[in-house]
């Protein structure tokens, strides 16, 4: 083994980062035999230097993150800083001085991963981020490396710990969004500020890091169509338990039937109770592949927190420190494909429509009439009436055409067949013209059959 020590630097020291120095320092003999070289750890960059961190030496702390990515004798630096700038600035400052990058910084990769790979290439270092794409799971390597001769059709995946876990305390215990969002704060897994988890931007963020490396193609966050989970209903929920689904937030990154094109998506939708998604409680994370020779696989596990966040950044340490040994670099960016990203118009799902319609005859096939106008296939319907007073009545089932106690209000609920986006969007615009239709009370996609 070379005694020479691989000198690492890390930028930020937060959870992850607290957590990558004690496992560099406490797992320091099994690292540097996995390496073949031991690992030091030779300045850690942090915005508040006089803040107690259990275990990490306070001789190594320093405010100039700049001078400590310019040294030259840093073989890799490990970003957990997160943002954009000076994050970026700080990388691409690290790869001209010859460093190679190890970033759990799914912002930035979403947003210029392009760029930064071609900077990593430039100067002959590599640039890591499988912690930037659900934690500890490893996701990013099996895709780039382990699937490199396959084909991935479609990516389905719970990548937001917040968000599944707000989902399932709604579905398990019926409680409404507020509440469930109050349970998920109070535990400590929703932030203070939940808008990048409950409207989705940490999950379109990851969904474009994974859609451009399954499609060899480049993706960027501004390409993933992002609904948030604000408008989740317990009623939503319950009615998917109805039809034998689960509502989660989905991470939908597809190839279109002809191969060529992609798309990506970050919205709730409802999938069977029989999909291996459905079993993914709390705030797991989990992600099904399907590739063309492989089949179906499925990444599990934790997506967030110090520990698993830190596994997965140690892993792309030791193959940075590796490469650095034998003078090369792993694999980089692959996006030869460049296969166009559709808009969410041309994406062909099946639909969970809530209609709040007048309860007279006539309304039932007024309704399905403005479905066949768009083209859009009517898979089930089933019409709940309702009193005037507002409450539940019992539910009755009934085929397309059927009517039920005139001068009341019923909700109404059509399931369709497979259609386009854009085709649903124009019936769910007409529907609401209908002056029998009171109001759209929710509108969801079913996934995943
Ligand atoms: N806030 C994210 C989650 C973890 O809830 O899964 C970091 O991406």
């Amino acid at each position: 083994m070379r005694t020479r020590p691989l000198k690492v630097a890390l930028l930020g020291c937060g959870v992850v980062g607290s957590e990558v120095t004690r496992i560099l320092t406490t797992q320091a003999d099994d690292l540097a035999a996995r390496i073949g070289a031991p690992v030091e750890l030779a300045g850690i960059a942090v915005r508040r230097p006089h803040r107690v961190r259990e275990g990490v030496p306070a001789e190594l702390l320093t405010t100039d993150a700049t001078a400590l990515v310019k040294r030259g004798d840093i073989d890799v630096v490990v970003e957990v800083i997160g943002g954009i700038e000076p994050v970026r600035t700080l990388i691409t400052t690290a790869f001209e001085h010859g460093a190679s990058v190890v970033s759990a910084n799914k912002a930035l990769l979403a947003a210029d991963g392009a760029n930064l790979h071609a900077r990593a290439v430039e100067n002959g270092v590599d640039l890591y981020y499988e912690a930037a794409v659900a934690g500890a799971i490893p996701l990013i390597r099996p895709l780039r490396e382990s699937l490199a001769g396959d084909k991935v059709n479609r990516v389905l995946g719970i990548v937001n710990g917040t968000t599944n876990f707000i989902l399932d305390k709604m579905d398990s215990t019926g409680a409404g969004y507020s509440e469930a969002l109050d349970e998920a704060t109070a535990l400590g897994y929703a932030e203070a500020d939940p808008t990048a988890d409950v409207e989705g931007f940490d999950a379109a963020a990851k969904a474009a890091i994974l859609a451009g490396i399954a499609f060899h193609t480049r993706v960027t966050i501004d390409d993933v169509h992002r609904e948030g989970l604000t408008e989740v209903t317990a009623g939503d929920i319950a009615s998917a338990r109805k039809m034998g689904c689960i509502v989660k937030m989905l991470a939908i990154c597809e190839r279109s039937a002809d191969g060529r094109s992609v798309t990506a998506r970050v919205h709730p939708a409802m999938i069977p109770l029989s999909h291996p998604l459905a079993s993914v409680r709390e705030a797991y994370n989990a992600v099904f592949v399907e590739a063309e020779a492989a089949g179906r696989l499925m990444f599990y596990g934790r997506g967030a927190g110090g520990a698993p966040t830190a596994s997965a950044v140690l892993g792309d340490l030791v193959a940075a420190c590796r490469n650095k040994l034998a003078a090369t670099t792993g694999a980089g960016e692959s996006a030869y494909a460049q296969l166009p990203v559709s808009p969410m118009g041309d994406v062909v799902t099946r639909y969970h429509i809530s209609l709040d319609v007048a309860d007279k005859p006539g309304v039932l096939a007024q309704v399905a009439t403005v479905f066949a106008e768009h083209g859009v296939s009517i898979d089930t319907v089933r019409q709940q009436s309702r009193n005037q007073g507002g409450g539940d009545e019992g539910a009755v089932e009934q085929g397309a055409g059927g009517g039920r106690r005139e001068g009341g209000e019923a909700s109404l609920v059509v399931v369709t067949h497979r259609a386009q986006d854009a085709a649903l969007s124009a019936t769910v615009s007409s529907l609401r013209k209908l002056d029998t239709v009171r109001g759209v009370a929710s509108i969801m996609r079913v996934e995943g059959e």
